[in-house]
């Protein structure tokens, strides 16, 4: 997803991790989770947490932008894209674009939204996807949310350059109108933005340089 910002082209898909860099405290969360019927990855990128989520879930949908989803990348050490990687290897498994998704009446037991918060130049936008979990999971479901606390990358890169302070967070100018952006999320705002959102926060910690939230739906009477 491309975001315009104070004059740069942020392209957000860039953002996305390697699947040999998966974060310990996503990986450990999923291990520890008991299986589910049915799971989503929100902003899947590179589906770094595809094979944690297949073994989890009888039914696992990956969303992304198009762009995201079509390219072609290094994914599990492959030269493929995130969908034909998906359908060659993970039968139970479908991709969705975001498109598709906010048109989508399907509800998961499981949501996985890791560091997409982070990656993105706009209140808008994040609202709106926090939103749409809380539509997209079943009364009971739950959603960890991931996100970049502290980057000790950036914090070096951002010495380095010409950094722009925007939102919560920098954008790093890389030449050619092109930047990279991250944002800064602790506990405390990913609970105003739960709150927010028809959500609330059960439990949230941070490890390392990521912050961690388990959101599930708000039950009205
Ligand atoms: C830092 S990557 C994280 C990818 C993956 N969740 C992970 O942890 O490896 C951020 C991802 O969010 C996606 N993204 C950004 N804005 C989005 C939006 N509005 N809707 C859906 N995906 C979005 C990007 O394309 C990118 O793949």
């Amino acid at each position: 997803m491309r975001y315009r910002v104070e004059g740069f082209n942020i392209r957000s898909e860039n953002a996305a991790r390697s699947t040999s860099q998966p974060g310990r405290a996503v990986v450990e969360w999923l291990s520890g989770h008991p299986p589910v019927e049915s799971a989503l990855d929100l902003g899947c990128g590179k589906l770094r947490y595809g094979r944690e989520l297949i073994t989890i879930a009888n039914r696992v949908t990956f969303v992304d932008s198009e762009s995201q989803l079509s390219r072609t990348q290094q994914i599990f050490g492959q030269k493929t894209s995130v969908r034909s990687y998906v359908s060659d290897a993970w039968a139970s498994a479908s991709v969705v674009t975001i498109d598709a998704y906010w048109q989508s009446p399907a509800r998961f037991d499981l949501v996985l939204f890791a560091n997409v918060l982070s990656a993105i130049p706009d209140e808008w936008m994040r609202r709106k996807l926090m939103k749409s979990i809380r539509g997209h999971l079943t009364s009971d479901g739950e959603c960890l949310i991931a996100t970049q606390y502290r980057n000790s990358y950036f914090r070096r890169a951002r010495e380095r350059v010409n950094a722009v302070p925007y939102l919560d967070g920098w954008i790093i100018p890389m030449g050619g109108g092109w930047a990279s952006f991250y944002g800064i999320l602790g506990p405390r705002e990913l609970a105003t933005l739960t709150e927010a959102s028809g959500l609330r926060v059960v439990r949230s910690w941070t490890k390392g340089e990521t912050a961690c939230a388990v959101v599930s739906p708000v039950r009205t009477r």
